[in-house]
């Protein structure tokens, strides 16, 4: 029987071509389709059995006619099977790379001291450790070259590199997993579809006692500069998670809104800042600044009646345009 590839090339061959052209064939977007359908795998396994299967029935076929042979016959054709390419080839490299001498050559290489019966050998150095000795010498010399010659890059660099792609990294996470934030790292969204479900999220909860407009009812105006419990995306993004003050009637909404809804509401919120409603409540609570916001002027004024503290900031407000 001939077959002149061996299994073992065979057998992977074909797997990755259907693998291939599975792959090609099925639209899967950026993701590979074995891991876009997780169907598709099995539908490999299935191949990989199949392939394997085929592999047994025509080795037992083989053996099969093999039984039918002549003796002569028989003997004819394991000759010509040890005598193919990759038998012969895999046998000569395998003993070249060990380098060691056949066991009947072995007394000429054999030492003249005897140990308590324990004899040594003075065989070679094995090639394949010596090609190995090679390779890190012609490695080294690129290294010299590239890096302490030519000044290809050095660590730092590396580092540079490696915090930028983390960083970008970070981005694209944050990204898909926006649902993550709470009070510590929740930032103001400002996509539009962003705020647009805040949007919702305030006309269907909060307006009853804020007002549609926020201009404040049972709560207090959120438009104005005067907060109870803090302005700012972090302090908002707060009081909506926990709640305002015992028996006030803000309520902790982290038990009805996901993570990523409080911050949408609350960067909503945000946007109603400097708008005029219909009917604004009266300021309540104090005027709030941002402490971190960057102050560039700061001008103090001293007269009969107190202090006044000025202080002027180059930051444009995102939410009210320039
Ligand atoms: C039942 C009425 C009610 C509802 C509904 C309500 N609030 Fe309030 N809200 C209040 C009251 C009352 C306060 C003042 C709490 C305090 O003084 O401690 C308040 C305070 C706040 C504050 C702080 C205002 C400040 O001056 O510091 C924010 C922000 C806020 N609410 C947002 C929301 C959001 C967002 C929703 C909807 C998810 C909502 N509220 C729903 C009654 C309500």
């Amino acid at each position: 029987m001939r077959n002149s590839t061996p299994w073992w090339i065979r057998v992977p061959l074909l797997f990755f071509t259907i693998f291939a052209l599975m792959e090609y064939f099925i639209d899967s977007g950026d993701q590979p389709a074995f891991i876009a359908y997780p169907m598709t795998q099995y539908f490999l396994l299935l191949v990989l059995l199949l392939l394997i299967a085929i592999e047994l029935i025509l080795k037992s076929i083989e053996n099969v006619m093999f039984q039918t042979l002549s003796e002569e016959a028989k003997a004819r054709y394991l000759a010509s099977k040890s005598k193919r390419w990759e038998w012969t080839w895999g046998r000569e490299l395998y003993q070249k790379l060990l380098g060691s001498r056949p066991i009947e050559e072995e007394g000429e290489i054999i030492l003249d001291h005897d140990y308590d019966g324990i004899k040594e050998l003075d065989n070679r150095l094995p090639p394949w450790w010596i090609y190995l000795f090679y390779i890190t010498i012609a490695f080294g010399a690129v290294y010299l070259v590239r890096f302490h010659i030519l000044n290809d890059y050095d660590q730092a660099e590396e580092y540079q590199q490696e915090m930028v792609a983390a960083r970008m990294a970070i981005e694209e996470y944050k990204k898909t997993a926006k649902d993550l934030v709470d009070v510590n790292t929740v930032e103001l969204l400002t996509e539009s579809s962003d705020l647009k479900a805040g949007e919702a999220i305030f006309s269907g909860n909060c307006a009853v006692c804020h007002m549609i407009d926020g201009g404040g009812g049972i709560g207090p105006n959120l438009t104005d500069d005067y907060w109870v419990l803090g302005g700012g995306i972090r302090n908002i993004f707060q009081t909506i998670s926990e709640g305002g003050r015992a028996g006030k009637g803000m309520v902790a909404w982290k038990t009805n809104l996901k993570p990523l809804e409080m911050a949408q509401v609350a960067s909503y919120i945000m946007t109603l800042h400097g708008t005029t409603p219909a009917n604004p409540k009266a300021p309540e609570g104090e005027i709030w600044m941002d402490p971190n916001a960057p102050v560039d002027e700061v001008e103090v004024q001293v007269d009969s009646t107190g202090v006044e503290v000025l202080m002027e900031t180059d930051t444009p407000n995102p939410l009210e345009g320039e």
